[in-house]
Order: C-alpha cells, then sequence, then structure tokens
C-alpha cells in the first residue's frame, strides 16, 4: 500500500501516505496475523518435509515469486526525479493549457532512459535518451515524450517494430548489438535511408551524454497549440539544460560502463542529494499553421527533420527544477506510464504517423506491462485533478465504485455528473480540416528527403565533433561481419558528405564510394543556406 500521489518535492500525500511504512510493532502475515518465526518452515519433524500447510511458507515465497514485472519493451532502463515546472506565462497568447500561465506551479515526475538496452544494462552505452516528463497539472495529467535528440529513426510508426527487432540483441545468443555484431542495427538504417539523420546524431556526441542533468530534450513531432480565441500554432517543444550540453569521449563511455555501469543514475541521484538541484528550460519554436504545414520548405510533419533554431528561435516558456529522489524505485520510476495523449486543453497532436501510431502504442503496452487497465491508478500515475470516469472493474482495480452501473444519461443514479463545455474546461479536439483524401499507405512526396538535414548537422560540427563522428561510424561498422553492409553504410555517408565517407572508408580499409544522390538535392533548402556563412564549413 502507498500514499495517494506524490506532492511537489516527492513526498508521498493523500490519505493512503500513513500506510506507506511496514511500521507495525509486530511482524505479520500479509492478513495482518502476528509471526513467531520467519526463518524455519513447518515440518514433519526437524529434518522435514515440508508441510503445504505452512501458509507462512506460501504466502512469502509466491509473493516473492512474481516480486518482477515485465521490463519495457524499449527505454527499460531509465533513471527518474520528482520536480517542479514553473510557467513563466510567456506561452499564455498561443495556448490556453492553465499550467502555462505566469507563475503556475506544477509538479513533475522525469524518467531519463537508455532505449535499447535491458533494465540492467550500463548507462553510458552509444544510444538515444528517452527524457519523459509528467506534468500533474490541474487539469489532468500531460506527458511530453521526448528523446534527447530532435528526430526519429523512422517516418512512420508502422516500422518502429522492426527499427527496434534490428537494434535489439540477436535472438540466438542475446549479446547486445552495442558490444557485438551489429548488421541488423547498419542493415536497417542504411536500407531505410530516413534513419540517417537520426543516426548521424547517434554517432556524434549526443550519442554518449556526461550525464542526464547535461543533456537537451525534445519532444520531436509537432504539437498543435490552441489558445482561449481557437486559434492554433504549430510548435516543437525543447527542453535546455542550465549546465549546459555536455558528452562524455568513446574512451570515458567505455571505462564507465564497466567501472560504473550505474554512472548516470548514481550522477542524477547524488546531485539531488546533494541539493545540486537539475533545471532544465522548456521552450518552444513556434511556426504557423498553415494548410500544407510547412514551414520554409521544411515538413512539420516529418520527424526526421528539425526545424533549425536560426529559422525559428527557441522561446523558454518556463522552468523545471528536479529537487527530490523517488523514495521507491519500483512504484515511482518502475510502474511510471507516460503516453503522448496524455493531453490538456490548449495542446493537440498533429498527424505526424509516427505520432499517429504512438497514441495507440503506449496504452496497449502499459496494459501487459503493468497488469491490466487499472494502473492509471499507480500513486505515481495518478493525476492531481479529480477524476469522474466511466471506467469500472478490471485486474488489480482499487477503487470501491458505489451507486448503480456507469452510463449516461441515468435516471436511477441522483443525477449524472456534468459533461464539460469549452467555457468549464473540457478538452475540446481541435477541429482540424482532413482533406478529401484516398485511402493510401504512400507516404507524401515531402518525406522522401534523407539526406540534406544530415548534411546540414555534419558541416554544423567543429573538427573535433567531426572527429568523433568519424571514429564512431569506423568503429561500429567496423563491428559488422556482413562487408555489404559495411559497403552500404558507406553509401549513405557518400550522400552525407564525401569527406565523412572517404575518412570512414579508410578507417574500413574499404573503397570510398561516389554519392548516389546528385549533389544538389543534399544541398540545405534555399531558406537554409542563406544561414551558410555562419556555419564553420572547413
Ligand atoms: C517508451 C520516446 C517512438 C513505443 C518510450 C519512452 C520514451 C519514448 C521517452 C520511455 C518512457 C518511460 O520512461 O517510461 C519516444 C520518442 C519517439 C518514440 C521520442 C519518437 C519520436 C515510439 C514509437 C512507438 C513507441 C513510434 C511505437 C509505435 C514505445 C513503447 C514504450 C516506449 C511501447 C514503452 C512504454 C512503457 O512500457 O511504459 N518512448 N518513443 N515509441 N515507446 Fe516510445
Amino acid at each position: 500500500r502507498g500514499p495517494d500521489t506524490y506532492g511537489p518535492t516527492g513526498q508521498p500525500t493523500g490519505a493512503g501516505q500513513g500506510r506507506m511504512a511496514q511500521d507495525g510493532a509486530y511482524l505479520t502475515t500479509a492478513q495482518g496475523a502476528r509471526l513467531y518465526d520467519t526463518d524455519h518452515s513447518l515440518k514433519a519433524g526437524p529434518r522435514g518435509p515440508a508441510l503445504l500447510q505452512d501458509h507462512h511458507l506460501r504466502e512469502k515465497i509466491t509473493h516473492f515469486d512474481h516480486e518482477r514485472i515485465p521490463e519495457r519493451v524499449v527505454h527499460a532502463r531509465g533513471a527518474a526525479a520528482h520536480g517542479v515546472f514553473r510557467s513563466y506565462g510567456v506561452a499564455a497568447g498561443v495556448t490556453k493549457a492553465a499550467f502555462l500561465t505566469e507563475g503556475v506551479e506544477t509538479p513533475v515526475f522525469v524518467r531519463f532512459s537508455t532505449v535499447l538496452g535491458s533494465r540492467g544494462s550500463a548507462d553510458s552505452v552509444r544510444d538515444t535518451r528517452g527524457f519523459a516528463t509528467k506534468f500533474y497539472t490541474d487539469e489532468g495529467v500531460f506527458d511530453l515524450v521526448g528523446n534527447n535528440i530532435p528526430v526519429f529513426f523512422i517516418q512512420d510508426a508502422i516500422k518502429f517494430p522492426d527499427v527496434i527487432h534490428a537494434g535489439k540483441p540477436h535472438p540466438d545468443r542475446e549479446i547486445p548489438q552495442a558490444q557485438s555484431a551489429h548488421d541488423t542495427f547498419w542493415d536497417f538504417v542504411t536500407l531505410h535511408t530516413e534513419a540517417t539523420h537520426h543516426t548521424l546524431w547517434n554517432m556524434s556526441d549526443r550519442g554518449i551524454p556526461r550525464s542526464y542533468r547535461m543533456m537537451e530534450g525534445f519532444g520531436v513531432h509537432t504539437f498543435r497549440l490552441v489558445n482561449g480565441e481557437g486559434a492554433t500554432t504549430l510548435v516543437k517543444f525543447h527542453w535546455k539544460p542550465k549546465l549546459g550540453v555536455h558528452s562524455l569521449v568513446w574512451e570515458e563511455a567505455q571505462i564507465a560502463a564497466g567501472v560504473d555501469p550505474d554512472f548516470h543514475r548514481r550522477d542524477l541521484a547524488d546531485a539531488i542529494e546533494a541539493g545540486a538541484f537539475p533545471q532544465w528550460e522548456l521552450g518552444v519554436q513556434t511556426f504557423p499553421d498553415t494548410e500544407d504545414q510547412m514551414f520554409e520548405g521544411i515538413d512539420l510533419l516529418d520527424p526526421t527533420k528539425i526545424v533549425p533554431e536560426e529559422l525559428a528561435p527557441v522561446r523558454p516558456i518556463g522552468l523545471m527544477t528536479l529537487n527530490a529522489n523517488p523514495s521507491n524505485f519500483f512504484a515511482e520510476t518502475e510502474q511510471v506510464a507516460f503516453h503522448v495523449g496524455h493531453l490538456v486543453p490548449g495542446i493537440d497532436v498533429t498527424n505526424d504517423p509516427l505520432l499517429q501510431g504512438r497514441l495507440f502504442s503506449y496504452l496497449d503496452t502499459q496494459i501487459s506491462r503493468l497488469g491490466g487497465p487499472n494502473f492509471g491508478q499507480l500513486p505515481i500515475n495518478r493525476t492531481h485533478a479529480p477524476v469522474n470516469d466511466m471506467l469500472r472493474d478490471g485486474m488489480h482495480q482499487t477503487a470501491v465504485h458505489r451507486g448503480v452501473a456507469p452510463y449516461r444519461p441515468n435516471s436511477l443514479d441522483g443525477g449524472c455528473p456534468f459533461l464539460a463545455g469549452a467555457d468549464t474546461g473540457a478538452y475540446i479536439e481541435v477541429p482540424v480540416e482532413v482533406p478529401a483524401a484516398r485511402k493510401v499507405r504512400d507516404a507524401a512526396a515531402s518525406f522522401d528527403d534523407h539526406f540534406s538535414q544530415a548534411r546540414l548537422f555534419w558541416l554544423s560540427m567543429s573538427p573535433t565533433e567531426r572527429e568523433h563522428i568519424v571514429d564512431a561510424y569506423t568503429f561500429e561498422l567496423g563491428k559488422c561481419w556482413e562487408t555489404a553492409v559495411k559497403e552500404r553504410g558507406l553509401k549513405v555517408l557518400a550522400n552525407i558528405d564525401p569527406s565523412l565517407c572517404t575518412q570512414v572508408a579508410a578507417g574500413l580499409g574499404l573503397p570510398a564510394p561516389a554519392a548516389t544522390v546528385p549533389l544538389a538535392a543534399v544541398e540545405p533548402s534555399p531558406a537554409l543556406s542563406q544561414l551558410g556563412e555562419d556555419w564553420p564549413v572547413d
């Protein structure tokens, strides 16, 4: 039994808090019967055999046998903290979300994670990091389920099982790709060239952060904000760490993985315990909600693309401070359930096909991971807003619902609870026009460009950062057994930049192929190329 929920500094609150501790004077069974011995089973004589009638023995062992729940299918390895988000009020013009009005403080719970490793894997491996934030707002829970890399591998959620299968350990040996055969991961990302941009970020220093406290976070997708007048704005969410962005170098990451596999977990917990509370500013890039949802030639619905901050600056809208460690890893870090569909009035989704698939996936997987449909009642997942839903019964139900069966209108139950109108804070989906269209599986032509932003990223790197990227590709592709996969990897690199390709090819002892995409097609779009003079292109 736990608390009802958690307060702004992680302290348990609500009616259940007194039941947190196992604090009776006597050790008891789960039913409260006092025990006189918990070290010896009941036996037919001191040398046995054990008796089936020993309830305490069976209860103790049976409960232990079921202590584990499935780890997350992705992002299994994580660390989390409680905190508070304070709004600057800057976004109040573009969203009616109450927690974004000036000065409002909202409790948050943040879970950082790696994507591919299992629950017991090392923290400092080269991977994308999850950055998931639960805002317990007065209008319901808002989850911003992001990563530390602003783009994703795929443009359509239907490929998610495939990219994860390709990246997870091989089925025969269960040896993680990070240490052994890399062929399936590199096979996938070189056959699905939309993965090029994300992969390049992974091979850069961003793939091996120094600390969770020193990572940016990105909502990745474009979201739609709506204000009190119904006006809409498209946005991308950014977390900017007050400590700046810092990375390990590869040798440090390797050593940390061996010497201290809990490197990031320890760093976060130690910092918070010492009172060095990590802080991030939440910021938004805003774009007009045009009919085509494009901005300066960039398709805002394509999650493999960023919008450069030079074109759309990130405006800070609030400050998050993480100020308390979880008191129980299982109850909080393990049982927390984030969902991109947990939205509050003023924030809505777009048609990004990756986001659309995520809207299905999270609830579905959590029903399996957390044993049924009632995990929203777990203290860490419980909203701080009043709940009056029509959901009943099911596995692990802890509420005692009263009255007749929930349906409405209902003339037998003393009058139904109200349905809220827009003026009383209801969540109302933005009535976006869906143009008449044929049912197709095709992707938009604007999703076809897989290389120009990867090139943009490469060109924006300093010489040292480029050196690290060359080393990372050489090391990782060098671990592939299949020469054909390495060769295809080099072809992808040639389409990013010939010098990147040549250097990696030399490291692999293979010939450097020519680009397969005409060079003009990989130049930044006209709007982006205006930035060219500022970039350190050497
Ligand atoms: C978990 C981010 C794409 C399915 C997570 C978590 C994060 C995350 C941060 C960990 C949540 C936690 O700490 O508990 C992202 C981002 C994506 C993305 C930023 C793309 C922009 C997808 C897609 C799917 C998916 C396309 C499926 C279609 C899942 C699942 C989990 C998960 C099943 C495990 C959830 C759980 O067991 O609680 N994701 N993800 N993700 N994600 Fe994603």
